[in-house]
């Protein structure tokens, strides 16, 4: 719902509220983000008179009123305020917004080129202009109020006749009252352990992490948690903050000289200063706003809901696969790919993905990429006689792409060498043998799409991988002026966008799996695209369950690409038990990653027997609400997935060290109706209070990383 009276703003959904107001300067101020509260926030709202914090220039005589201390709504650089800001315009112009008029609207808002919230909603769009640079900036907000959340964007309208460079657009601002207890969460990490829930006290100082490499990276994730030091997970004000973009992105925090905090979010003005023509317009990407205050677990499940309804494509193909990568890497032909997939058939998985190496001189990370011609030799015929056997065998078919790559040794390059990011004069940069494709290009977009229609349009083809395997180095576009450089990483995840969206329009019975190196570029911006993304290439499961609970805080797990692979695993030697490796991934899309004609007959048996288990929990993970019970602080991960009824749940996940000589360990379930008795898989019967204050006794664990999956459904 959103409301306008006398110069106050207020946006509430079913549990919160936001409000703001103009000021008698005609400054957007920020009252309040919370709790709904029935009343005007503004009396928290202190104007104070301190030391060397400027006053606008009709207020000299009124020195309360200072951008330095204010809570505003979308601060900028130039006029006053030390704090860290949300727009720049070159240098020292300064910009200075003022109010100038506001809109409200229902419908679908499309953003030119970004992915974005889907379907219908309230919005809110406020007017703020600078008159001296004749330049507007859109302030927009919808309102979802189920999920609990606010989507803000900007839009910056130049109305002038000359071109203004953009040096900082954010296109979040959220101010905070005074408080001395401010933490922050977030996800940051590495290649093979993304995501790793961290959090931290915010003492005055800026705090702010993001990346450079023009994908939203393994090492920091583009979305934020602000709570205070005694959130849990059940208790407690949270408010999330989550970006829908996949390029080069920051989130800074500031707390400021007096307590207050300030939290950005937007692209990385380290690596993108837009010039804005004259008469043109820039939208910013989306933030997702989230507020709980039942602490992180409502947040996360408001979050997944939300994507999952709003942000993921819709798709209702849910397959246990098997990927080769894992089991072959390069080194395959048709016929050891024919012996994988008899055994795959005898597994009773749903699809056959064939991972890197199937196409052009593609027999190392060195050489093919570009080559989109599938490898004959290797292939033992053409790929739609490859997939008719796959087919044949009961299984869908998958392939592996990477389409925004090239190596220097393809045909592709040799015929196209302006066609690649590249500083001039320089060699180019090189990682894991490759360079990237200038998306900026139009051209590029439009060759890479026309390639990859005949691709997908091949044969019978289930299932797309898209990989994306460096961090963009020379990020200089050889087809764009010199004055447009500073443009290229925002352009270029624009082109990824504009190809994505071309390919998953044509090919809406395919299921897009995002990847980028595992978990590189998992955000809300790709799932846009990409319904699941390869969470990590580390497959080990203790790693995993730190992964994939760091990834829960804002993402379901139905977009979690989780797999079971060999042991000792690839990645860090570890041992673990079949059991815990699917209880695991069974926490995701599952499916398997290795050699099935490696495995004994009672293995197979032993897989067969989990997928018929996953199967029967499916819709829980698919669909179903998650509650986190611990956390790897607690030495074990365990989630609880229960429909939305309350009638079925599973526990899953892994118990990491055996603790010898003492009693079972008990995980206290929550969240289930207070009357209600339910069954486990084995018959034994308890009542829900007891299952939530008393809680239900594991197993006896036997060696490190033991599996949890316990069944349970309500018979009362
Ligand atoms: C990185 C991915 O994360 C792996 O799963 C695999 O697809 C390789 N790329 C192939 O090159």
């Amino acid at each position: 719902m959103i409301q306008v009276s006398d110069n106050l703003f207020l946006l509430e959904t079913e549990h919160s509220a936001y409000q703001m107001k103009v000021n008698e300067r005609g400054m957007l101020e920020h009252l309040w983000y919370g709790a709904r509260v029935d009343q005007n926030m503004d009396y928290l709202n202190l104007h104070n008179d301190l030391g060397f914090s400027g006053q606008i220039y009709e207020d000299q005589a009124d020195r309360t009123l200072s951008p330095d201390t204010l809570m505003l709504e979308y601060p900028t650089e130039g006029i006053g305020d030390y704090r860290i800001t949300a727009a720049k315009v070159e240098g020292a112009l300064g910009l200075d917004l003022r109010y100038a008029g506001y809109e409200i609207s229902t419908g679908e808002f499309n953003l030119d080129g970004l992915p974005h919230v889907r379907g219908e909603l309230e919005q809110l769009t406020i007017h703020l202009k600078d008159e001296v640079l004749n330049l507007q900036v859109d302030l927009h907000y919808l309102v979802d109020e189920k999920h609990d959340a606010i989507i803000r964007w900007a839009t910056f309208r130049n109305k002038a006749n000359r071109s203004y460079r953009l040096d900082r657009s954010f296109g979040m601002a959220l101010d905070f009252p005074v408080s001395e207890d401010v933490e922050l969460i977030s996800f940051p990490g590495r290649h093979n352990k993304e995501r790793i829930m961290t959090r931290q006290p915010l003492a005055q100082n800026v705090v702010c992490f993001g990346s450079k490499r023009g994908t939203s990276s393994h090492q920091h994730n583009p979305s934020l948690i602000v709570c205070d030091s005694l959130t849990t997970e059940n208790y407690g004000d949270a408010y999330g903050f989550l970006m829908v973009y996949s390029g080069s992105f920051k989130i800074e925090v500031e707390k400021d000289q007096t307590g207050q905090t300030r939290v950005l979010c937007g692209i990385s003005p380290d690596m993108t200063r837009w010039t804005l023509d004259a008469h043109a317009s820039f939208e910013t990407p989306q933030t997702i706003l989230f507020y709980s205050s039942q602490g992180l677990g409502k947040l996360s499940r408001n979050s997944h809901d939300l994507l999952r309804e709003r942000i993921l494509p819709k798709n209702d193909y849910h397959p246990i696969l098997i990927n080769t990568w894992e089991a072959v890497m390069f080194d395959f032909n048709r016929e050891k790919l024919l012996e994988m997939a008899d055994h795959a058939a005898k597994l009773d998985v749903d699809l056959y993905v064939m991972d890197d190496g199937w196409f052009g001189d593609r027999n190392s990370d060195l050489a093919g990429l570009g080559d989109w011609i599938p490898n004959k030799t290797k292939l033992g015929g053409s790929l739609n006689s490859l997939i008719e056997e796959i087919n044949a065998r009961g299984m869908d078919f998958g392939l592996w792409i990477e389409p925004e790559m090239i190596n220097e040794n393809s045909d592709l390059y040799r015929a196209h060498p302006e066609w690649v990011l590249q500083a001039p004069n320089r060699k180019p940069l090189i990682s894991r043998g490759q360079m990237v494709l200038d998306l900026c290009n139009p051209e590029v977009v439009d060759y890479l799409e026309d390639v990859f229609t005949h691709l997908l349009s091949s044969g019978n083809i289930r299932y797309v991988k898209w990989d994306m395997n460096r961090s963009l180095g020379d990020v200089y576009s050889p087809s764009l002026p010199v004055e447009k450089q500073e443009e290229v990483c925002h352009r270029y995840i624009l082109g990824v966008y504009d190809l994505l969206g071309r390919l998953t329009g044509k090919f809406s019975n395919i299921l897009f799996e995002g990847c980028s190196g595992g978990g590189g570029r998992f955000d809300a911006g790709m799932l846009f695209y990409t319904p699941q993304i390869w969470c990590s290439d580390d497959t080990d499961v203790h790693e995993r369950s730190k992964i994939q609970y760091g990834t829960s805080f804002f993402y379901p797990a139905v977009s979690m690409g989780a797999h079971v692979s060999e042991v000792p695993n690839q990645q860090t030697g570890r041992w673990a038990s079949l059991e815990a490796r699917a209880a695991m991934a069974m926490a995701g899309t599952y499916g398997y990653e290795l050699d099935p004609g490696e495995m004994s007959e009672e293995e197979k048996a032993e897989i067969r027997a989990l997928n018929k288990q996953f199967r029967s929990i499916q819709d829980l993970i698919v669909e179903g609400d998650v509650y986190r019970l611990s956390s790897p602080k607690n030495e074990q991960v365990i989630f609880q997935f229960m429909d939305k009824a309350k009638d079925r749940l599973v526990l899953l996940g892994i118990v990491y060290e055996t603790r010898p000589s003492t009693m079972r360990r008990k995980i206290r379930l929550q969240s289930l109706p207070e009357q209600a008795v339910y069954e486990t898989q084995d018959g034994v019967i308890y009542s829900a209070r007891a299952l939530m204050h008393g809680g239900l006794l594991l197993s006896q664990t036997c060696g490190t990383d033991a599996p949890v999956h316990i069944e349970l459904k309500r018979i009362r």
